[in-house]
């Protein structure tokens, strides 16, 4: 018999359309996942996009879009388990559990509510809604994502590590006061760690700072947006005899180096190392090199914007999918919420029957 599978869960945030830093940062990297010999699931935080909205937003149908761009990437709706995380109300219950024994000090130093903090400080009309009860109990909400589930591994990127790591606190400190076994400690793991620059030279692409070659971005609004990259030609030498763009491109201008790292991942490597080494001999040809970064670009996102359009996956059976996934992962949720409940002393939950 074989050993129980281990289970990897990690959460997506509903933003809407993806884009090229999205897609080189994670998709890709959950995609290979779904060759691991592992129970994979992912779910969409629709009830964490709760926590920064200043009024009424469709966060369903940003659900929707960005799991129908998911398949279109190669998600596959056979192998993956992927649930909206409010078709799964009892994380709710735990979060509500977990928070009985979670320090507000421990909370008021996650990162997430620590920047918003700053940002209202300094200027206190920057955003639509005041620090929220939701937004401090962040962190305890994902913990209540991780620990249903029992998951063991939770990949992701820097910027959530901390949320992770406090997950594994609030489930120790759970385990030592109402019973060692209770949660199920898992653990962090990391994520790709590429991060794709902005457009206009920027450190990160990102939605807001609108500097995104977006995944659904057609052959001419690719070609436009690649036009747009600040390029000069003013010498700044390599210095070293090394192809590896993570050697390389942090000795280019930013802007030409979004360029060489958009080439080295939809390129072939020929043509990108062709280009290195033009860059070596001096001389004008970024005009070239855009053009042909953006015919690169479009091939490699062509095919995704057909599957997105694929009228196959319409709403109806987007949600039909997700219903289903949540009944395939609610058996495990409510046995945590059981045991939780148990070993906290209050009663049985009615849903069990
Ligand atoms: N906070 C994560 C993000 O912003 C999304 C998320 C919510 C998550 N719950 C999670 C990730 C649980 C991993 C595990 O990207």
């Amino acid at each position: 018999m074989s050993a129980k599978q281990e289970v990897i869960l990690s959460g997506i945030r509903p933003t809407g359309r993806l884009h090229y830093g999205n897609y080189f940062g994670a998709v890709q990297h959950f995609l290979r996942l779904q060759d691991a010999p592992a129970t994979c699931y992912y779910f969409i935080a629709d009830y964490h996009a709760l926590t920064t909205i200043a009024g009424r937003r469709d966060i369903r149908a940003q659900t929707i879009d960005m799991l129908r761009t998911y398949i279109a990437c190669g998600l596959d709706p056979a192998r993956s388990i992927v649930y909206r995380q409010s078709d799964l109300p009892c994380t709710a219950e735990l979060a509500l559990l977990l928070g009985m024994i979670t320090n507000i000090g421990h909370l008021e130093r996650g990162t997430t509510y620590k920047d918003k903090f700053i940002k209202l400080k300094e200027d206190p009309k920057s955003e639509g809604n005041p620090l929220s009860y939701g937004l401090l109990g962040y962190p305890v909400l994902m913990a209540a994502d991780i620990l249903i589930v029992k998951a063991d591994l939770v990949p992701v990127g820097d910027d959530q590590r901390q949320h992770v790591e406090m997950a594994c606190d609030i489930a120790e400190k759970f385990n030592s006061r109402f019973g060692a076994e209770v949660l199920h400690i898992p653990r962090a793991v990391d994520r790709s760690a590429l991060r794709l620059p902005g457009l206009d030279g920027s450190q990160k692409m990102g939605k807001s700072d609108n500097n995104t070659l977006d995944l659904l971005d057609d052959a001419a609004t690719v070609l436009k947006k690649m036009k747009g990259v600040p390029t000069t030609t003013d010498p700044a030498p390599l210095d070293t005899d090394s192809t590896d763009p993570d050697v390389v491109i942090p000795k280019m201008p930013a802007g030409v180096g979004v360029l060489y790292r958009l080439l080295s991942l939809v390129a072939p490597q020929e043509v990108y190392l062709d280009y290195i080494r033009q860059y070596r001999d001096g001389g004008k040809f970024y005009g070239t090199l855009k053009k042909s970064l953006a015919e690169y670009c479009t091939a490699f996102n062509a095919p995704i914007i057909e599957k997105f359009n694929d009228p196959q996956y319409s709403d109806d059976f987007i949600e039909d999918f997700l219903r289903e996934n949540a009944k395939r992962v609610t058996p495990v949720a409510l046995d945590t919420v059981e045991s939780c409940r148990e070993a906290m002393g209050i009663g049985r939950s009615l849903y069990r029957g």
